[in-house]
């Protein structure tokens, strides 16, 4: 087999994204101008909610979010334990405390049987995340939300275009957040945006996005500079466009190598409900350590040696990173997150620690062509005779 180098990741640029950033180059204007204002309808369109709102990237999203649903300090998020470490630190800039949950042994998203351990009287909003492109349980997290009367805000910035039970991401819950990062199912270079229905939460998050400044002297809140450039909305409004074919691609990508790859004993492909589309942001396989004989973080060595790059994360849960431990920020510690309820940290979820370090995203992005998604097929299976 002649020696391939395939990437995990790669942005898809075409001529309408250059004929964009040309325009706005000509146009001189470079902020909140007519490309941003292109992307977030098209964006509010492709999501099916009455507003999107384009702002720097998706920790700012969800640090807005959490804001237009009248967080207030040491008000709690219940949030899964086992994702990207901005679910839960845009909740302490936001002066909120993150409550850490358990993950779906399966799907690796928010365990809602693990909700109620985490419910006290200082709750206010449950942030479920569509980890590796696969949707939460929506409608028990949902219910549990009613119940208690929680805000739910979804993070889906891993996962452009899901769908649960027929319904966009994003378009679920309060509010919902993405970010187009460049590795992300499309991207805009940096950036975020928020969706939602409610006219109030819009509002709120496009005055905060801009120093909350409803004219040009006025500071009414306590703003910031959360705006998208117009080099970043002629990137992503080109980039919308594409989506459903990229995820077309995605999916008969990594359904097939999931499907070529199941035999493999020492691996599982993961579980994919049939009442969703999945995103596919990552094609996760999870890794029996005890099988191999080896650590995910091993094999992820093994593999990029043979020419197939591959995602690891997330290798150690939230609740043992030190920021979240020893309260760490603002050179001092969090003020508000040893509140009455006194959360220390100091938690071994199941799930997660089942999980942790073991799951690996093979490559899928749609740049990639058949003879690539061979290769990465036959280098893991050339791989696992080595084990044998
Ligand atoms: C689950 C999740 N939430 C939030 C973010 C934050 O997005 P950004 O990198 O655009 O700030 C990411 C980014 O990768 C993510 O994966």
């Amino acid at each position: 087999m002649t020696k391939r180098n395939v990437s995990v990741a790669e942005p898809i640029l075409g001529k309408q994204e250059y004929e964009n950033i040309e325009q706005v180059l000509d146009s001189g204007r470079f902020l909140q101008g007519p490309m941003v204002e292109k992307f977030e309808q098209k964006w509010a369109e492709f999501v099916d909610v009455e507003h999107a709102v384009a702002v720097s990237n998706g920790t700012v999203a969800i640090q807005l979010a959490l804001n237009a649903i009248g967080l207030e300090p040491g008000d709690e998020v219940i949030v899964p334990s086992l994702t990207f470490g901005s679910t839960a630190t845009a909740v302490v800039h936001q002066a909120g405390v993150p409550v850490f949950a358990d993950i779906d042994r399966d799907l690796y998203t928010l365990d809602h049987t693990d909700l109620e351990r985490c419910l006290t009287d200082r709750t206010e909003a449950i942030m479920p995340v569509h980890l590796y492109g696969h949707p939460a349980e929506m409608d028990e997290i949902c219910a549990f939300a009613d119940e208690h009367d929680l805000a739910v805000i979804e993070d889906a910035a891993q996962a452009h275009g899901a769908r649960y039970r027929g319904e966009q991401v994003g378009s679920i819950g309060d509010v919902g957040c993405f970010s187009f990062y460049a590795t992300k199912n499309i991207t805009s270079g940096e950036g975020g945006m928020v969706t939602t229905d409610h006219d109030d939460i819009a509002e709120q998050i496009r005055l905060l996005r801009s120093h909350a400044m409803p004219d040009r002297d006025n500071h009414v809140d306590l703003g910031y500079n959360y705006r998208m450039s117009e080099l970043q909305g002629a990137i992503g409004s080109a980039q919308v466009d594409r989506l459903a074919e990229f995820n077309d691609r995605r999916r008969e990508i990594s359904e097939r190598l999931l499907k070529e790859l199941s035999d493999i004993d020492w691996l599982e492909p993961a579980t994919v409900r049939d009442y969703v589309d999945h995103a596919y942001f990552w094609a996760p396989i999870e890794v029996d350590p005890d099988v191999a004989g080896m650590t995910g973080k091993e094999i992820w060595e093994e593999l990029q040696e043979r020419g197939v790059e591959t995602r690891h994360r997330y290798v150690d849960p939230l609740y043992e990173q030190p920021v979240f431990r020893e309260h760490r920020g603002f050179n001092s510690e969090f003020p508000w997150s040893v509140n009455e309820n006194d959360h220390d940290y100091d938690l071994t979820l199941p799930n997660v620690e089942a999980v942790a370090g073991n799951t690996l995203g093979l490559p899928n992005h749609p740049g990639l062509d058949d003879a690539d998604v061979d290769y990465v097929i036959d280098t893991v299976q050339e791989f696992s005779e080595t084990l044998e």
